[in-house]
């Protein structure tokens, strides 16, 4: 049986599925990752991606921060859509078979695709707040703004994203911890596993049906039951739903 094949048994047969995904999600939406061949990462900027990401540096250098943020971020996701891998997630959750897509993704491609139970570890570009007083913001206050943008009452408007340096949102993490404990296929896809506590979570899965589906290899590779090294879109848009 072809990997394919064996991939669609899986999902024939679980009834508990969750997703665990990241950047590499969205590059067949045109969003760069930032560890692939064509990623962020590997860019020349006057400091380096993961220090720009940085709490400390979005204290220190805001127009820094916000023009990376804007320019590599915020511009390439406003005219982004959902790819096949977005679309049959949606439609797994819809068929009561998967119970939770967990993303390190901040697009919210996967809210547009239809997925209802999105578990964002790193937060989000559609919150913004003041840092001031609190003020809640759409995206547009962060797109449409010159420079740093700021809230009426003078203060600094922060996207709701996990920067680094930053905790996780506690809710969020016992929620994925319980849909991973409780997951009978876990599926994991465009993510390099590099980052925690992120790829922590993987270790409170239970089942023995670990897929992975990435284009480069993983850390996690050797504990799958299947690895398919491949486009997500194209593998998942090739599921019969
Ligand atoms: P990475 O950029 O580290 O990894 C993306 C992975 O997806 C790479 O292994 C790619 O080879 C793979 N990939 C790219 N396109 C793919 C495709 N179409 N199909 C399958 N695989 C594909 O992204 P993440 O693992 O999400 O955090 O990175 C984790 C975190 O690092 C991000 O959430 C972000 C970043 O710094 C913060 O900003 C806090």
């Amino acid at each position: 049986m072809d990997s394919m094949q064996t991939l669609q048994q899986y999902i024939d047969q679980s009834s508990r599925i969750v997703f665990f995904g990241g950047a590499g999600v969205s590059t067949e939406s045109g969003i760069k990752d930032f560890r692939g061949v064509d990623g962020l990462y590997h860019l020349k900027y006057k400091y380096n991606p993961e220090t720009i990401l940085s709490h400390s540096f979005f204290l220190r250098h805001p127009e820094d921060f916000y023009e990376f943020y804007q320019d590599k971020i915020v511009q390439p996701t406003l005219t982004a859509q959902p790819n096949a891998a977005h679309c049959a997630l949606a439609r797994l959750e819809e068929l009561g078979k998967l119970t939770a897509v967990v993303t390190q993704n901040i697009d919210g491609l996967h809210q547009m695709a239809g997925s209802r139970n999105v578990l964002e570890l790193h937060g989000t570009i559609h919150r913004n707040y003041c840092m001031q007083c609190g003020q809640a913001y759409p995206l547009e206050a962060i797109s449409q703004a010159d420079g740093v943008p700021h809230c009426q009452c003078g203060g600094i408007i922060k996207p709701d994203v996990v920067l680094y340096e930053e905790p996780l949102n506690d809710t969020v993490i016992s929620q994925t911890i319980q849909a991973i404990s409780q997951a009978d296929l876990l599926i994991v896809g465009g993510t390099s596993l590099t980052v925690y506590p992120a790829a922590s979570f993987l270790d409170f899965y239970q089942g023995s049906r670990l897929v992975v589906i990435n284009l480069d290899i993983t850390s996690y590779d050797s504990k799958a039951a299947l690895t398919i090294n491949g486009k997500i879109g194209e593998v998942l848009g090739q599921l019969k739903l």
